[in-house]
């Protein structure tokens, strides 16, 4: 079984998709995590994060059991990641390597969950299940700012809301593999859903998609 989870940034589709990856037994990946590899590899490097051939040398090296560093969960480099992440060259070489782990995962015997952007659209189209995680937008900075700050009004909810605002345009709009649901995808809008209700529905699409 492939599951695959996509949605804008904070969208609550990361905690969602690792619960599912737990209850159901299948290997995990977080893609995004591969775009923040190669953004912090530049930005430590001093690399301007429109250089596309060291963004593919980048994206070689990475070790994809190794996306858990604290460093690759900041802001700059989710927003580092959100630029490299229009380069075509370097979305044909991560695609590559996210794919490989889906096929690993199917040789040993077991499915897998990738969440991301483009993975029922470009990475995985022939998904068992397509899940697209969404929330809008006010309500995404909202619990970014309570997550962060312990308070979910004030000049952080207004400075994340405004990135997340941005990073949805860029996402949204880039040319290369832009973030929209994959037309057979089931949306779940979590805006007025907690993260068990949530994870409660999405089990009833993936049960419902396993008895078919
Ligand atoms: O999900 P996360 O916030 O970690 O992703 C960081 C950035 O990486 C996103 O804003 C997006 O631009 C890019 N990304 C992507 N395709 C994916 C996963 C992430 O373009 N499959």
């Amino acid at each position: 079984m492939i599951i695959a989870v996509d949605g804008p940034a904070a969208s609550g589709k990361g905690t969602l998709a690792k619960r599912l990856a737990t209850h159901y037994g299948l290997a995990y990946l977080d893609t995004g995590r591969t775009y923040r590899a190669v953004a912090l590899a530049l930005m430590e490097d001093g690399v301007a994060l429109d250089d596309g051939e060291a963004a593919v040398r980048a994206a070689g090296a990475i070790d994809l059991g190794a996306l858990e560093a604290p460093a690759l969960a900041t802001a700059e480099v989710g927003e580092g990641a959100s630029q490299v992440a229009v380069l075509p060259e370097l979305r044909t070489v991560l695609v590559a390597r996210q794919q490989g782990f889906a096929r690993e995962a199917a040789r040993a015997g077991r499915g897998a969950v990738l969440d991301g952007r483009d993975i029922g659209t470009v990475v995985l189209p022939d998904a068992s299940v397509k899940l697209f995680i969404t929330a809008e937008v006010e309500e995404r900075a909202r619990r970014r700012a309570l997550e962060l700050t312990g308070s979910e009004a004030g000049p952080a909810y207004e400075r994340l809301l405004a990135a997340l605002r941005s990073r949805d345009a860029r996402d949204c709009g880039r040319a290369s593999s832009p973030l929209r649901p994959a037309a057979d995808a089931h949306i779940l809008d979590t805006t007025h859903l907690d993260a068990d209700a949530a994870f409660w529905l999405a089990t009833r699409v993936v049960d419902e998609a396993l008895a078919a």
